[in-house]
C-alpha cells in the first residue's frame, strides 16, 4: 500500500493578490514528508446547472473533477464572504459533488482561511460543516486554520512572512496526512 498522500489545494479567492492563495502556496511549498500536492483552480467553471451536468460536462468541469479525483485529501484555504463560503468556491464544490464518482466524497480535508478581520474566517468555517457532512468528508479537528489580521502576516509581494502561521499550516498538513493514512488502513 502506498504511503504517499497526494493532496489537492483549493483557494476560495480568485484575485491575484489574495491572502488565501498566498497562504495556500506557502503551505504547499513546505509539505510534510510523504506528501505531494497540486493546486486545483476553478476560474473557468460555469455556474452549476443540472442541464449541463446531465450529459457530457463542460471541459473546465471535467478537468477540475479529474484533478480532484487524483487527490487523496484536500487543503481548502478560503476567505469568508458575508460570513459564509465564497460563491465561486461553493459552486466548484457543487460541481464536484454529483455522481457516483464525486471526487470529494468520503475524503479527508483541512480547512484554513485568512482575513484582514479579527475573527479569522471562523464563520466561513462553520458554514462548511454541513457541506462536509453531506459529502461525508473527514475534517481534521486540530489545529484550527484561523488566520486573522492578514495584512500584518504577508509582505508587499503577498508572501507569507509570519512564522506562527507557517507552522500552523505545516501542522495542519501533518494532521491531514496522518488522518488520510489512518483512514487508508
Ligand atoms: C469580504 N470580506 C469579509 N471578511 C470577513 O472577515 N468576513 C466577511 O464576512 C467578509 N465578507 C466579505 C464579502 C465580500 C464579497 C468580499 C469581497 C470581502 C473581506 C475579505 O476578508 C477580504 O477582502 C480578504 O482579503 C479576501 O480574501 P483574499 O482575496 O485576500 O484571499
Amino acid at each position: 500500500m502506498s504511503t504517499n498522500v497526494h493532496i489537492a489545494g483549493l483557494s476560495g479567492s480568485l484575485r491575484k493578490g489574495s491572502y488565501n492563495t498566498a497562504l495556500l502556496r506557502a503551505a504547499l511549498a513546505n509539505l510534510p514528508a510523504g506528501m505531494t500536492s497540486e493546486i486545483v483552480t476553478f476560474d473557468e467553471v460555469p455556474l452549476y446547472n443540472a442541464d449541463l451536468d446531465a450529459g457530457e460536462r463542460p471541459p473546465s468541469v471535467v478537468a477540475m473533477r479529474e484533478a480532484l479525483a487524483r487527490a487523496d485529501a484536500f487543503l481548502i484555504v478560503s476567505p469568508e464572504y458575508n460570513y459564509s463560503i465564497p460563491g465561486g468556491l461553493k459552486n466548484a464544490i457543487d460541481w464536484a459533488s454529483r455522481g457516483t464518482d464525486a471526487p470529494l466524497m468520503h475524503k479527508p480535508v483541512a480547512l484554513m482561511g485568512a482575513t484582514p478581520g479579527m475573527w479569522g474566517t471562523v464563520r466561513m468555517q462553520l458554514a462548511f460543516k454541513p457541506v462536509f457532512q453531506f459529502l461525508d468528508m473527514k475534517q481534521i479537528a486540530k489545529p484550527e486554520g484561523l488566520v486573522a489580521a492578514a495584512p500584518s502576516k504577508f509582505d508587499e509581494q503577498g508572501n507569507l512572512t509570519d512564522e506562527k502561521v507557517k507552522e500552523l499550516a505545516h501542522r495542519a498538513l501533518e494532521a491531514l496526512r496522518d488522518l488520510t493514512l489512518q483512514l487508508r488502513k
